[in-house]
């Protein structure tokens, strides 16, 4: 008989989570799990959760509805809730969906091995939502799959910053940076198995402050080095930790992309200051100033909340003031939900659902259109284009601007992990199309 074991995890919520999935898959790789492409007759199933908004909450129990079905036609599945849910509602999870065998938070996932050989040698369930005092990654895997030409790099987890509208700080606990030794391992690792652009990942990952560089800065020089790490990005900054030093990498590290996501939730100074986010409107557009002046073809990206508790109409006014000021290239922008256990939630003037949803409509009208002129103004340029993977259509590709752009062109699948020059023939809303430009052989 074959030990063969098959594993469904489904990821919600940030990149983060993303990462979190296969670092549970690397850990259970030997064990005999391989990963399914479906939840149907898997042998453990991993819902990797998101805390953010309400409806992230809500799609959780809906789904774990479903699974209740296939662990009855199934009985030895195994079922797992993990990530920021798992943190912040362990008792209702295991109250409400007492068929659950594991509920662990997104610092205790490294004992799932333990926790799975422990159930299935005496049953019963296994919950983690404690912090724990060791360091996660200090027992995650040296092995991993491959991730492909892009990938993940968790280097920052956590945060210390209290926003008044997040639970992140309850559920990924204190800032925590690893050490630049085992990033660099990683990476290295990474770019062996062919990832060409790693995105390092952080809840504040410019806030990295970790042994062995000097700050990101310090240590997107060092992963600048390896041999075949040819893009690098980070995700998510917040603005007040942008330093005169990353700036400058900006503009001095070639392999450094000239795109930058950093949020500013809102355009109001009343409701940065209810929101805690230690910044003004005004120091974010100097700092803008500041990124361009360093790098002049850099992309922004943000995020925008609507109808903060206390927002009035001439700060949702100066919201959109501000977006058109900045010009985004890309954006998230979302309702405000109301999370238990934040200050936010505790607030006297909550705004009426219809508001916020008429402001969240006119900010992504505008996000839209900025988002299609940014697009259109690329067309009849040339742009360097890392393939990713085969396109949609027989015989096309698909791949990344440096400004995170997906690009559609007609070329062969043995591009993929190159850089390639493409003519941009069509900016649409939410991608590029373009040919790829025939490299002129001795052009000197
Ligand atoms: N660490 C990042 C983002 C974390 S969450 C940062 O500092 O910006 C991603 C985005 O979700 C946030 O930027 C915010 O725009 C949105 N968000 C967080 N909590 C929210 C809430 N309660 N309601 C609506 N949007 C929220
Ligand atoms: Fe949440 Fe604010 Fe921390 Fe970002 S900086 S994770 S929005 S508390
Ligand atoms: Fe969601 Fe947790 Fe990420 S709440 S956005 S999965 S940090």
């Amino acid at each position: 008989m074959s030990n063969k074991k098959r594993l469904f995890i489904r990821s919600w919520g940030c990149q983060m989570n993303v990462y979190d999935s296969g670092r549970m898959a690397d850990l259970l790789a030997p064990l005999g799990y391989a990963p399914a492409e479906a939840p149907d007759g898997a042998d453990m199933v991993i819902l990797n959760t998101c805390h953010i908004r309400e409806k992230a909450t809500e799609k959780l129990f809906s789904e774990l509805g479903r699974l209740r079905k296939l662990k009855e036609e199934k009985p030895g599945m195994m079922l797992a809730v993990a990530g920021c849910v798992a943190q912040a509602e362990g008792a209702e999870i295991t109250a409400r969906a007492p068929f659950v065998d594991i509920v662990m938070g997104p610092q205790s996932y490294h004992k799932l091995p333990e926790m799975v050989a422990r159930i299935s040698r005496s049953g019963g369930v296994a919950i983690e939502t404690e912090f724990p005092v060791e360091e996660k990654f200090d027992h995650l895997p040296a092995e991993a799959a491959p991730q492909g030409v892009s990938g993940f790099l968790t280097i920052q987890e956590g945060c210390d910053k209290f926003c008044s509208f997040c639970v992140v700080p309850y559920t990924r606990g204190a800032e925590y940076s690893r050490p630049a030794a085992a990033i660099l391992a990683e990476a290295r690792r990474m770019a062996a198995q062919g990832t060409r652009e790693i995105t390092l990942l952080g809840q504040n990952v410019n806030a990295w402050h970790g042994e062995g560089a000097e700050g990101l800065a310090g240590l997107l020089r060092l992963l600048a080095g390896i041999p075949g790490v040819e893009r690098l990005r980070y995700t998510t900054s917040h603005p007040r930790d942008m330093d005169e030093a990353l700036i400058a990498a900006h503009r001095d590290i070639p392999q450094v992309m000239p795109f930058l996501h950093l949020p500013v939730q809102s355009g109001s100074d009343r409701v940065l200051a209810a929101m805690n986010r230690g910044h003004t409107a005004e120091e974010y557009e100097r700092l803008v100033d500041r990124l361009r002046a360093a790098r002049p073809d850099l992309a922004l990206s943000t995020d925008i909340i609507a109808g903060h508790p206390g927002e009035r109409e001439e700060d949702h006014q100066a919201t959109l003031r501000l977006i058109e000021r900045i010009g985004f290239a890309q954006a998230f922008s979302f309702k405000y939900s109301s999370r238990p256990g934040t200050p936010a939630a505790a607030a006297a003037a909550h705004v009426d659902e219809a508001t916020k949803d008429r402001r969240l409509a006119e900010v992504q009208e505008l996000l839209r259109t900025q988002q299609a002129d940014f697009n259109a103004g690329k067309a009849g340029t040339i742009c360097d284009v890392l393939v990713t993977g085969p396109g949609r259509h027989a015989g096309q590709i698909a791949g990344r601007t440096p400004w995170l752009q997906p690009v559609h062109a007609f070329g062969s699948s043995t591009l993929v992990g190159r850089i390639v020059p493409v003519r941009i023939v069509a900016g649409h809303p939410n991608s590029l199309s373009g040919e790829i430009v025939e490299q002129e052989k001795d052009a000197a």
